[in-house]
């Protein structure tokens, strides 16, 4: 099944390369979305009105594109009710996109997600078997590129149980957790650490320069084939990093046990330079912020903290890899991954994402939770009211929150990883008309 898709970009590269093309929604679609892939509005001539945001959709592959309909449907929402217009331009990317076309994305989609848009919004990456031809992630260039090629070091995933979500577990619905002893924000170091070389051959695919190559290195004792990553971490990727984590927390409440504003540094110092470094710097930067505690924990003992007692943390901030670990164990608290949002955001640039990938065994059957990908949107929103000194937008990405607490605490729309029988469209129709009836009352 095939929608026509418009771009009418301003970007000379794009224009021509992808003027007007077909997208799959999806191959083994067997619903029909009830918005479809058109570009969507324009309110006012783009620059002429400073309300006006220009956000590019990347729905990526599978479930990223069922999810990013919602997303897309938010943003139609706000628009429709308030004076905020988004010209929304998908562009078509991932794995899948690679095994039909061979490109990753389009030329030229790097350059204008960074030149010509306002935020980014991407649905998941990957896809059963695309693979480049030195086998890294086709689609990587799409994700692993813009957080590299963008600089955008902070990987802000916020971890938060509501009102009326279940934990599955043992293959049963239950309240493990409660609701209001898990709100915390987790800030994962995105350009550096273990994904390094992988970001940096990424990175330099995005922008057609010749790849990274490691050196060669020997490791005495070790015989036969070795594979290595380096995991280079510096001390200005982690101030600046850590920064954002106590800034962060200025916004906060606090943690949900004592209301005390807190920053946890977890790292494994024990055992590794780099992270020797990343500690060191917090300790630093931590100075600067003497109403806020200052928090230790190795990344193994923090695995049984973040179960046991969630409640003692507001913010966290880590290195890449134990970030990307820690942060899927913390989407069980939250009932899933289905509610997992995160921003990845740098000082000029940012991207939102939901943090579950594409689910190829879920796709185009319209049963995934959309919560997250919305609560992207919510972070989004967020992000460019406080870039932009827009308080409205700041108020309106609190709107979505409390549309989606409402439509969870209420708890008759929810989809099967909630223990629900919903589809992804009813429970994105249901916190969108949630959302309009706020808006109507501003
Ligand atoms: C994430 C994902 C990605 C990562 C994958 C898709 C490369 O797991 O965003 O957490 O490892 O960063
Ligand atoms: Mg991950």
């Amino acid at each position: 099944m095939y929608d026509r898709v418009y771009f009418d970009w301003s970007c000379d590269v794009l224009r021509g390369h992808l003027s007007e093309m077909y997208i799959p929604v999806d191959n083994n679609l067997s619903y029909t979305p009830k918005i479809t892939w058109e570009r969507v509005h324009v309110g006012a001539a783009y620059g002429t009105d400073m309300s006006d945001h220009r956000i590019a959709i990347l729905p990526g592959d599978g479930t990223g594109r069922e999810v990013a309909v919602e997303a897309m449907r938010i943003l139609d929402t706000v628009q429709a009710h308030t004076n905020h217009g988004f010209e929304q331009v998908i562009i078509p990317c991932g794995g899948q996109h690679y095994k039909e076309t061979g490109e990753e994305w389009a030329e030229g989609s790097f350059a204008f997600c960074r030149d010509e848009v306002d935020a980014i919004y991407l649905g998941a990456i990957g896809y059963p078997g695309a693979r480049l031809p030195n086998g890294d992630l086709a689609g990587g260039s799409v994700i692993l590129g813009m957080r590299y090629g963008l600089d955008l070091y902070a990987n802000v995933r916020p971890i938060k149980l509501y009102e009326g979500v279940p934990h599955k577990v043992h293959g049963k619905f239950t309240q493990i957790w409660e609701p209001g002893m898990v709100d915390m924000t987790i800030l994962r170091e995105n350009t550096e650490g273990l994904y390094y070389s992988l970001l940096r051959r990424c990175a330099d695919r995005a922008l057609g320069r010749e790849e990274y190559e490691l050196p060669e290195m020997t490791f005495p004792g070790l015989e036969g084939e070795v594979a290595y990553d380096p995991r280079p971490i510096s001390a200005s990727g982690t101030e600046r990093l850590v920064k954002m984590g106590f800034e962060i927390s200025k916004t906060r409440k606090g943690a949900p046990v004592d209301g005390v504003s807190r920053v946890s540094c977890i790292d494994k110092s024990n055992v590794t330079k780099g992270c020797q470094l990343f500690r060191r710097v917090f300790d630093n930067v931590a100075e600067s912020y003497p109403g806020i505690e200052k928090d230790y924990g190795y990344i193994d003992a923090f695995m049984q903290w973040l179960t046991r007692t969630p409640e003692f943390y507001d913010v966290v901030v880590s290195s890449n890899m134990f970030g990307d670990i820690s942060t899927d164990l913390g989407a069980v608290l939250q009932g899933g991954m289905g509610m997992a949002a995160s921003g990845n955001i740098g000082d000029t640039h940012a991207f939102f994402e939901p943090v579950h990938g594409s689910a190829p065994k879920h796709a185009g059957k319209n049963k995934v939770n959309p919560v997250a990908s919305i609560n992207s949107i919510q972070m989004m929103l967020d992000w460019l009211g406080r870039k932009n000194d827009e308080e409205e937008l700041v108020m309106i990405s609190k709107l979505i929150d409390d549309s989606v607490a409402e439509h969870l605490r209420d708890g008759k729309s929810l989809t099967y990883d909630l223990g629900g029988t919903a589809t992804c469209s009813d429970v994105g129709e249901s916190i969108s008309n949630r959302l309009a009836m706020k808006l109507k009352e501003l």
